[in-house]
């Protein structure tokens, strides 16, 4: 078990469109820690640039839900088809603490991926994992859930997103050890 630090606002990984998986060789342990960061973290959802780990790869567990009793983790996603019909709900971010939006999304989706031992699956979904599986599949190309709120909206948060970019350029643990592994 590993957990990882959560990546915060302001970091340029979360800007990262996520690199394709080809070698699934370690992707359980990823998987794994991804899971035990996300428990910890208190999360529904957590994609891999979020602890550092430019794949793409997320995860989504909302078992607390009457609506699914599994775990999911997902690898090179797309989004195939996506509903006309939209609905608006609150959504947060473990990157952006402390931030709410309402956020508009298509209901149901159909969705491309590939399982953990890597076989391609294509399935619809709709309700809350529909809209899990759009936020964290819009973090591993790079998108954050302030973009998609108008200019308005976004500048009642600018203290707080102002404050997370400062604290992101300061050199955490994450940060460290990130380095250390560059070199
Ligand atoms: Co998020």
């Amino acid at each position: 078990m590993a957990v990882l630090d959560i990546v915060k606002y302001g970091d340029p990984i979360l800007r990262k469109k996520c690199k394709f998986v080809d070698d699934f060789s370690n992707i359980g342990t990823v998987v794994d820690n991804m899971f035990d960061s996300m428990y910890e973290a208190e999360g529904i959802g957590l994609a891999a640039n979020q602890v550092g780990i430019n794949l793409n790869i997320f995860v989504i567990d909302i078992t607390h839900t009457e609506e699914s009793d599994e775990s999911y983790g997902f690898i090179n996603s797309s989004i195939l088809e996506s509903s006309s019909n939209e609905s608006s709900s609150s959504e947060g971010c473990l990157s952006l603490p402390n931030i709410s939006l309402d956020i508009n999304r298509p209901e149901r989706i159909k969705l491309r991926y590939q399982n953990i031992d890597g076989d391609w699956c294509e399935d619809d979904f709709s309700g809350l994992l529909s809209r899990a599986i759009q936020h964290e599949n819009d973090h591993v190309n790079g998108i954050m859930i302030i973009d998609r709120v108008s200019k308005i909206e976004k500048l009642k948060h600018k203290t707080a997103l102002k404050e997370l970019e400062i604290n992101s350029k300061k050199p955490t643990k994450y940060n460290l050890a990130r380095k250390e592994s560059l070199l």
